[in-house]
């Protein structure tokens, strides 16, 4: 991995977290960091003095740069997190030049510069620029930055429409800069978080913006949901939903087995707030026996969790990591999942059928079943020995 970046004479180390799953050819920031970058060195005079908001910092390649400025720091993923506290130790910067804010968290403090990676989500950026109404004015500056075929007039749509008149800049290695100067007259209404309903039984499934499936329950979880006969039993026991994103799938089980301990994990902040209020609005009385953990895949479970054996992990993995296609994260599940399982607890798997879950959970857990297949998925089940 490229770890270092050099520009305007300055230097950083940067790494992506976690760092020894990462393929070699990435790095942890991008054209359009740099093209950021340079834009405010050049043209922003003074900005050391401005109060500074950083959206969608991949991996803290901009909270490095603009440290001294003690700006603010959103992100709506916990991994996000971890690269950047990562980055700033290992360049000498101390933590508390940051200030943190994860996606759910209101901010209320004013700001004079927004500096903001346009994320994959849309409904996310659109969640960010109605956020940020009740924080700009006439005078803030808003300079959003991504690669150009990650811009669409649809996107500058969006500026214009929460905050004020929007331009781009000239493509530079492929990447361009949304400026936009709020207006200070606009407010809106969230559209978030979407409600859509399951059939049977009938559960309100609420997504704040930036959840998996905000829209539509996942074919690959109704899938998953069609074979839950075949899950094993439940009676009393406890159940990892990894990767839950709304909680669909820990939801049906806590409905099937009442006694049943779920904890449910993501490393999305947007996912577990949502996921709680789906089990807070479905079934209440199941609240107490739900956990809800922001964390990387299950990294330090035990010391996290109040569960003490683990059953079951139900899995419907990722295959993202922002807007790098990756099987990394679900390898790391897998792992994490068999280090946490008691001895003869499962690991249960739904995914697309291209991809390689089954030669993956054989070499980790010496087997791989298939419980269920059709012709785009497969539910596979590995026992832990
Ligand atoms: C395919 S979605 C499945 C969501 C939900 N279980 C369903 O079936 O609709 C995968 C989920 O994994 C989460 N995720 C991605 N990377 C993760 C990580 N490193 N640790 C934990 N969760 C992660 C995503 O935020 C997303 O909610």
């Amino acid at each position: 991995m490229n770890t270092s970046l050099t520009l305007l004479d300055k230097h950083l180390q940067l790494v992506r977290y976690p760092q020894q799953l990462q393929h070699p050819s990435w790095q942890a920031w991008d054209a359009a960091d740099e093209y950021l970058i340079e834009y405010i060195e050049q043209n922003i005079p003074d900005f050391e003095k401005l109060s500074i908001s950083i959206y969608n910092d991949d991996f803290g390649a901009l909270a490095c740069w603009f440290a001294a400025s003690h700006p603010h720091w959103v992100s709506d993923s916990y991994v996000a997190k971890q690269s950047c506290l990562i980055n700033l130790e290992q360049n000498n910067i101390p933590t508390e030049s940051i200030e943190f804010y994860d996606s759910v968290t209101p901010i209320v403090d004013k700001v004079d510069l927004v500096l903001l990676k346009v994320p994959k989500t849309t409904a996310l950026l659109e969640q960010q620029l109605i956020d940020l109404q009740t924080r700009v004015s006439a005078s803030t500056t808003v300079i959003a930055a991504a690669k150009a075929n990650l811009i669409h007039k649809s996107t500058l749509a969006l500026f214009e429409k929460y905050l004020g008149v929007t331009t781009t800049s000239l493509a530079k290695k492929k990447s361009r800069l949304i400026f936009c100067q709020p207006t200070a007259d606009k407010s809106a209404l969230s559209p978030y978080p979407t409600i859509w309903f399951t059939e049977k039984p009938k559960f309100e499934i609420s997504n704040l913006a930036n959840v998996f499936a905000r829209q539509q329950l996942d074919i690959g979880a109704r899938f998953m949901l069609e074979h839950f006969s075949k899950l094993p039993e439940l009676d009393n026991k406890t159940v990892v939903d990894l990767g839950c994103g709304n909680g669909i799938l820990g939801l049906h089980i806590l409905n099937q087995k009442r006694q049943t301990k779920v904890v449910f994990v993501d490393e999305s902040y947007m996912a577990i707030a949502s996921a709680k209020q789906n089990i807070q609005t479905n079934l209440p009385q199941q609240l107490s026996q739900s956990e809800f953990m922001v964390n990387n895949c299950l990294d330090d479970f035990a010391k996290k969790s109040s569960a003490a054996e683990i059953d079951l992990v139900i899995c419907n993995p990722p295959f993202h990591q922002q807007n790098t296609i990756t099987d990394h994260i679900a390898w790391q599940m897998f792992k994490d999942a068999k280090a946490v399982l008691k001895k003869g607890g499962q690991l249960i798997v739904v995914g697309n059928r291209h991809l390689d879950y089954p030669s993956k959970l054989k070499r980790l857990f010496g087997k791989a079943t298939t419980v269920a297949t059709n012709q785009k998925f497969s539910i596979l089940s590995a026992t832990k020995l």
